[in-house]
């Protein structure tokens, strides 16, 4: 997720381009970098945050521009990776966000012809390919070049022999138009443009924009003409930050089929996990922290499951106490920010006992990388609200192609298996969205059962450690007491706790548990606990059990864990909200533990 600005109009650009890049900074912030159009192609970049660049600044005059703030994918954060890219002509500069997918393949065909290249990011392939389609009308290079590309791209680029032009291009990634009187605007979202105008045309997949301080111009990727009505924005410039959502935490949510989409993508085909390979390897050891420690236990179920390796789980700082055993495990380290004290000591002692180490990270170039031998990136784009959200959605897609990949290197799946778990992974952002679209639902069952004083959440097997991370998601923006259990475990002492006014959520979707599940929601609702279950659709006896049901799509149940969690995140804010609770922000905790 990067942030990108576009002008091009009569006034100064500059300055119009940096506030407009400010208002984007939460969509990355690992480097930032302008092109302006005066006497020639000027481009101006470096690592850090926006403020870094504009100290540094020059005061560039021209009124055709862009700009663009990082959050690194391909290459580390960097003054040469960051963007805009030049070709080698230095007259074309580029500005991308997102993922070309073929960009290595891009790469080795135009180097070969010629071509210098001087970043390590995929971006640069888009520049170059431009380049070579180049024969003086940009659009047209722009729209030829989209056509050899795969991923996913919002893209912004001037030509320094065409002035009073910016040409933007959408794929998968956001870009809009803002519409003034004599300028017009481009950007990422609608912040950056709130300022300037409340007149907005989305560009939509697939879709080219030119935009001259004259007027706008929609095409297709055909070049065939498209006519699309601007609308008018009424949010408040902090409102439009957040999507129009109320809170970042709740944004994010919503963005869960996208940040499955996005780490699934350029991946399933081949499993090519950024090199990942998993020869040699008997048996797994998961170890992270918090709502990533969640992760890593669904996945020790995973694995098991789908690669049939010996799996185990264990909390980082918990990790160095325990004894190194004969066995050399492969060690993954599963850490949303890459910066957890606790995860990253683990990783440096997995290392020491001469384990390989695998970590699993959503922040490219973070400290975790460089403490182990692999990593794999999560892309879920920058999470800003305390409480993880789409990032542990996005590790659980991780973790499943890990484990893909070790029953295919392991022979455990055979190739229809492994293609059926391929295609319903596929599915896998339609079922958030499926309960996503259940937003109202939920907050009415949250208004019902969210006054509690203490809850519990019980589930069992895979979605075990998923009733962790609800009652986790739960006590940390709610501030309800709540306690999770292994179904199984109730009866073992936690059922003298259970009176009329400790609700229960119990999952209970169709998997191999699904009976004793039943029995054991017998065993509460016989203490006079209210029941609300997390069920699949289509289970007609469910309801008859339990007070209320949240229904997940029907879908293999070793994937469920996705669209539950999903529900169990809404639930939580919904409860939050009504409590009045400061939801991105609760109290005593921070985005990133750095103390052990
Ligand atoms: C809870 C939450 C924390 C983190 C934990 C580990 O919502 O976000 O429990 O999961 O602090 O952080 P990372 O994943 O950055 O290592």
């Amino acid at each position: 997720m990067c942030g990108i600005v576009g002008y091009a109009g009569r006034r100064d650009a500059l300055p119009i381009l940096l506030d407009g890049l400010k208002r984007l900074e939460y969509r990355g912030y690992d480097s930032a970098g302008v092109a302006i159009i005066g006497s020639g192609l000027q481009v101006v970049k470096d690592k850090g945050f926006i403020a870094n660049l504009e100290a540094q600044l020059p005061p560039l005059k021209g009124s055709t521009g862009f700009a663009h703030t990082r959050w690194a994918t391909h290459g580390a954060p960097s003054k040469v990776n960051a963007h805009p890219h030049v070709d080698c002509t230095g007259k074309i500069a580029l500005a991308h966000n997102g993922i070309i997918e073929n960009h290595a393949s891009l790469r080795e065909k135009l180097e070969a012809r010629g071509h210098t290249f001087t970043s390590q990011t995929d971006t640069e392939s888009l520049v170059h390919l431009i380049e070579s389609y180049y024969d003086g009308d940009l659009e047209a290079a722009i729209r030829k070049a989209l056509h050899d590309v795969r991923g996913s791209y919002a893209i912004l680029a001037v030509h320094a022999d065409e002035p009073g032009k910016v040409i933007g291009a959408r794929n998968e990634s956001p870009l809009v138009v803002g519409i003034g009187p004599d300028e017009n605007f481009l950007a990422s979202d609608v912040p950056a443009l709130l300022r300037y105008t409340d007149r907005v045309v989305y560009v939509m997949d697939k879709e080219m924009v030119v935009i001259t301080p004259k007027g706008v111009t929609l095409k297709d990727l055909e070049g065939n003409a498209v006519r699309r009505e601007p609308q008018r924005i009424t949010w408040s410039l902090e409102d439009a930050e957040k999507g129009g959502f109320e809170h970042f935490m709740l944004k994010e949510i919503h963005e869960a089929p996208q940040a499955i989409h996005q780490t699934l993508l350029g991946r399933l085909a081949n499993l090519d996990l950024d090199g990942f390979s998993s020869e040699g390897i008997t048996s797994v050891k998961l170890v992270a922290c918090g709502t990533s420690y969640h992760a890593a236990l669904v996945g020790k179920y995973v694995f098991e499951e789908i690669a049939r390796i010996p799996a185990s789980a264990e909390l980082a700082s918990e990790y160095r106490y325990s004894q190194a055993p004969s066995e050399r495990p492969l060690v993954i380290l599963i850490s949303q920010s890459g910066e957890t004290a606790d995860t990253l000591g683990a990783a440096r002692e997995a290392r020491r006992r001469g384990c390989k180490a695998l970590g699993i990270t959503n922040i490219l170039g973070s400290s975790l990388t460089r403490e182990v031998d692999k990593t794999i990136y999560t892309r879920a784009g920058i999470e800003i609200g305390v409480a993880a959200t789409k990032t542990f959605i996005a590790q659980l897609v991780a973790l499943y192609l890990v484990a893909l990949k070790m029953g295919q290197d392991r022979g455990t799946l055979g190739y229809d298996e492994l293609d059926r778990l391929k295609d319903q992974l596929r599915s896998l952002p339609r079922a958030a969205q499926y309960v996503l679209n259940k937003a109202q639902e939920i907050e009415a069952l949250a208004a019902k059962y969210g006054t509690a004083r203490d809850m519990f959440y019980i589930g069992r097997h895979v979605n075990y450690p998923v009733a962790m991370e609800g009652a986790l998601k739960i006590k940390e923006i709610s501030y309800i007491h709540a306690e999770a259990y292994a179904a199984g475990e109730l009866k073992h002492g936690p059922l003298a706790l259970l009176t009329s006014s400790t609700p229960v959520v119990a999952v209970a979707v169709q998997d191999p548990t699904y009976e004793k599940m039943r029995s054991n929601i017998g065993e509460v609702s016989a203490r006079g606990s209210p029941v609300l279950a997390i069920g699949t659709e289509g289970d007609k006896e469910l309801p008859k059990f339990v007070d209320d049901v949240i229904e997940i799509p029907s879908i293999p149940w070793i994937f469920s864990p996705v669209p539950v969690s999903v529900a169990l995140q809404l639930f939580a804010y919904a409860a939050a909200r009504l409590r009045d609770c400061p939801i991105d922000k609760p109290r005593n905790l921070a985005k990133s533990v750095t103390v052990e």
